[in-house]
């Protein structure tokens, strides 16, 4: 496998981890309940608009460098408590800022300064979101 394939196949890995995001983030603010879960609802919500924007990008880079993207999906947890939540979304950011780290790395690989830039605002865009809940967490 070439190194533009490779990128393609882990730039397919991260548009399906940002949709299973965006599936998590709007089916778990709508359980949240009482003033914490209100904060937490909030918080979701508003990340969520990022990893759609992720998600776009992802796909149309996808199709940019010749490949095609490839939805596979899952169903969030069944979580009910905000706590729950929280350390569950936190699980995921840290593993989209590893995974991003990886992938500038791959793109300066094959030459394209461009999408290694843009992959490194996403490393730092799921760094604010790692950070607001570990705040909200205390
Ligand atoms: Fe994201
Ligand atoms: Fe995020």
């Amino acid at each position: 496998m070439s190194d533009l394939e490779k990128l393609i196949e882990g730039l397919n890995h991260d548009l399906n981890e940002e949709l299973n995001t965006i599936i998590r983030y709007i089916r778990h603010a709508s359980v949240m309940k009482g003033l914490p879960g209100h904060e937490v609802r909030e918080l979701l919500l508003e990340e969520v608009l990022d990893e759609v924007k992720h998600a776009q990008y992802l796909a149309d880079k996808i199709v940019a460098l010749g490949g095609t993207p490839k939805v596979q999906v899952q169903n969030p947890a069944e979580l009910f408590d905000w706590r729950e939540v929280l350390e569950d979304a936190l699980k995921f950011e840290k593993e989209a800022i590893a995974g991003y780290r990886e992938r500038a790395q791959q793109a300066d690989a094959v030459g394209d300064v461009g999408l290694k830039a843009t992959l490194e605002q996403f490393a730092e865009d799921e760094t604010r979101h790692k950070e607001e809940i570990e705040r909200l967490l205390g």
